[in-house]
């Protein structure tokens, strides 16, 4: 039986990895894993021995029937080079960088390729898997990748150029809204006697809670602002500071993301001769 593989074990591919098993979306004699450093696997492979850990590229090359390459930006074009050369006719590649475009990776390989941007927090089994697919996938491609993702959260196909403002609202955001909670909590260890337990303990439920009720859909952002915040009451002079400053705060980072993953993008496409 051919293997799923796994190239690259940091981060990204790392949590991905482990939650596809976690939520029973690949079993684990089907996986076979690759990483530069094979030090890093040495954890994993106690923990989940029924995982293969490949001798090489080209091993993993050679066993996998659909391969996702989770290597670092910078290093996904020779991976994908040399792993061309190996793979099966009608093997099935994933990348989950974002700034490389589908018809850069066409270049260098011409089968079947689905771009998916992964996130973080699938690792709890929350969050959204951005995916899109170029023309060469096929039905149990696309079939493989919703029913394994849609496991670890959910997942929304969308075309290649509408990912560079989604991937910010899912891949990224969960970097903001730490951000934001963190700040939140600074400022109160200011304003009063609690310590970082106590309002960790205080900010995190609550933050869980607020986003539990709005999935519901039974209320929406300013019903809900509404309800807590009453009129002249304490929560709407908050509200009121929040919508002096947040709405440019917000517009900002958006430039910023844009124009930074815009670069990075124009930069990727010289690379691969796809200016
Ligand atoms: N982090 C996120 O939240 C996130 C979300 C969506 C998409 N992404 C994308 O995911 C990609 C990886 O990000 P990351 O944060 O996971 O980076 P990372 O932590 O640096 O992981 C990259 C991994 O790839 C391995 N690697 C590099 N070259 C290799 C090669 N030739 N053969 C085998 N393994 C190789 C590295 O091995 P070593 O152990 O030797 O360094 C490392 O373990 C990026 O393109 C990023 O844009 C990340």
């Amino acid at each position: 039986v051919s293997k799923i593989g796994f190239v690259g074990f940091g981060n990204m591919g790392g949590t991905m990895l482990r939650a596809l098993l976690k939520y029973g979306a690949l079993p684990a004699n089907r996986a076979i894993v690759f990483n530069r450093t094979a030090e890093k696997l040495i954890e994993f492979s106690n923990e989940y021995p029924e995982v293969e850990t490949a001798a090489s590229l080209a091993d993993l090359g050679r066993k996998s029937e659909r391969v996702f390459v989770c290597t670092g930006t910078k290093e996904v074009k020779a991976v994908l080079s040399e792993l061309a050369g190996y793979l099966p006719e009608e093997a099935h590649v994933v990348t989950i960088t974002g700034i490389i475009e589908l018809r850069g990776l066409e270049r260098i390989y011409g089968g079947s390729i689905s771009k998916i941007i992964p996130t973080m927090i699938s690792e709890v089994g929350e969050g959204v898997t951005l995916v899109s697919h170029n023309r060469k996938v096929l039905p149990d491609d696309r079939l493989f990748i919703n029913t394994a993702f849609s496991k670890l959260g959910k997942v929304k196909e969308i075309s290649e150029h509408q990912f560079d403002l989604a991937a910010d609202l899912t891949s990224c955001a969960p970097a903001f809204y730490a951000e934001i909670l963190h700040c939140y909590k600074q400022a109160a260890l200011k304003h009063g006697d609690l310590n970082e337990t106590e309002l960790n303990d205080l900010i995190i439920p609550t933050c869980l809670g607020t986003a539990r009720l709005l999935a519901q859909g039974m209320t929406d952002y300013e019903g809900l602002i509404s309800r807590v915040a009453t009129r002249g009451g304490v929560s709407e002079e908050g509200v009121k500071i929040l919508r002096q400053s947040m709405p440019e705060i917000f517009d900002k980072l958006l430039d910023v993301t844009i124009s930074k993953r815009a670069i990075l993008k124009k930069q990727m496409n010289k690379q691969y001769g796809v200016e």
